[in-house]
């Protein structure tokens, strides 16, 4: 990183066959390369009432980046990195690339990437500290847990995500550059799924334990997603944002190894092979967790994730959406969910999983970070504007 100052580049200009992709929510071809073959050309609008990469299709590549802000920026400094910050998602997400992007070429064929951010404690309060929504703050401290400051709350997170780690790592960089004089770098969380194209668009993805995760989620297309997931408008300037929660969690899986496959699945309560409950059907028939064994033993056990994390509350639900990791010594998820309030949501479902789990054998939460993802914004307007004004 530290590219240092593009003077020099200011020249360059956008690719001749770029496209701005459109506002409604389709996907466009992008970039030079628009119309070759494959999905490099595709880019994902990142214009709208909510930020792109939060329920836009899920990616192949997942970055998570955290910056701590200078102590000299002030209001009008957030407001001004707030301009630049659009302007390199607008040129980076549509293949277009920024003004001043020395390498235009690495931006041609985004894959679907999407850039998200959001703002912590820190930066809210350098803009008024009476605007910082109540649960902008550390959560509270579990019993397993085991965190790593390395891994903590930061002021302003930057969320990568596409299909080809290249144009991923290109607007990681430019964004890098661009913050430089704002903000110093505080941690990088990178993760994964299945390669786009291994399988079918749409599949539930599969961890590192080798488990189906993320069959029962809320969904988009359903009435009450919203109410859980987006902050309305008694949100004030955080109406049409949401608030995430972030969790880095390693998995011990040499041990994990070691347990049978039945052992494996009544750990969840379901099947390794396609993700069924173990009370019977397909990977979304609904769990039966008042079945019994013959020995009338619950089929899915007192202590199985699934029965744990499982909310009667429907108001207590949270939009998950994980990425593996691994860096070649350790391995685990980055356990992602959006909600509206992590209070309400994401913490009486930890506070469950942290008193009893099957699964906290082999499982520990090593990092965690709340933000607010900021509103989204439409062609012409400033991303963060409803808080800078
Ligand atoms: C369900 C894995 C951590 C919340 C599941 C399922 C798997 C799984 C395999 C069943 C399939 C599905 O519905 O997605 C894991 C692993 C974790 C982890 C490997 C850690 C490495 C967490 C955490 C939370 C959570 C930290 C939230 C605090 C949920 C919820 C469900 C679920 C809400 C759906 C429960 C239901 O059926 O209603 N998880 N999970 N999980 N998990 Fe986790």
């Amino acid at each position: 990183l530290g590219l240092g100052s593009a003077a020099g580049f200011t020249a360059l200009r956008p690719n001749p066959g770029s496209a701005v992709p459109s506002d409604d929510g389709s996907i466009r071809s992008a970039g030079a390369g628009g119309d070759l073959p494959g999905f490099g050309g595709e880019a994902l609008p990142c214009h709208g009432a909510h930020q792109a990469g939060i329920t836009t299709p899920s990616t192949a590549h997942a970055r998570y980046v955290a910056y701590r802000l200078r102590p000299e920026v002030d209001a009008d400094g957030v407001r001004r990195l707030f301009r630049i910050l659009t302007e390199d998602i607008e040129g980076l997400a549509s293949g277009a690339a920024p003004l001043a992007d020395p390498e235009p070429e690495l931006a041609a064929r985004p894959s679907r990437l999407s850039v998200t951010v959001g703002v912590g404690a820190g930066l809210v309060d350098r803009v008024d500290p009476s605007r910082r929504p109540e649960w902008l703050k550390p959560l509270p401290a579990f019993a397993e847990d085991r965190l790593d400051d390395r891994y903590g709350d930061g002021d302003l997170l930057i969320l990568l995500q596409a299909d080809d780690p290249l144009p991923l790592a290109h607007a990681a960089r430019m964004i890098h550059r661009d913050l430089t004089g704002f903000a110093e770098h505080h941690w990088t969380q990178q993760g994964f799924r299945q390669a786009r194209g291994s399988e079918a668009d749409g599949t539930t993805m599969r961890n590192l334990m080798g488990q189906v995760d993320g069959t029962v989620n809320p969904h988009p297309d359903e009435e009450d997603f919203d109410p859980l997931v987006w902050i309305g408008a008694d949100g004030g300037w955080m109406s049409g944002g949401t608030a995430l929660v972030l969790r880095r969690i390693r998995m011990e899986l040499d041990t994990w190894d070691q347990i049978d496959r039945p052992g494996r699945e009544i750990t969840i309560g379901r099947t390794l092979d396609d993700g069924a409950p173990l009370t019977g059907g397909d990977e979304h028939t609904p769990i039966d967790f008042e079945a019994t064994t013959p020995l009338g033993l619950k089929v899915i056990p007192m202590a199985a994730h699934a029965r744990r994390a499982h909310s009667t509350d429907p108001d207590e639900r949270i939009f998950r959406r994980a990425v593996n990791y691994d860096d070649g010594t350790e391995a685990g998820l980055l356990f992602a969910c959006y909600q509206r309030d992590p209070y309400r949501q994401f913490v009486p479902i930890q506070q469950r999983l942290d008193e009893m789990d099957m699964l906290n054998e082999w499982v520990t939460h090593t990092g965690s970070a709340v933000f607010a993802m900021l509103p989204g914004f439409a062609a012409g307007e400033t991303l963060g504007a409803s808080l800078t004004g």
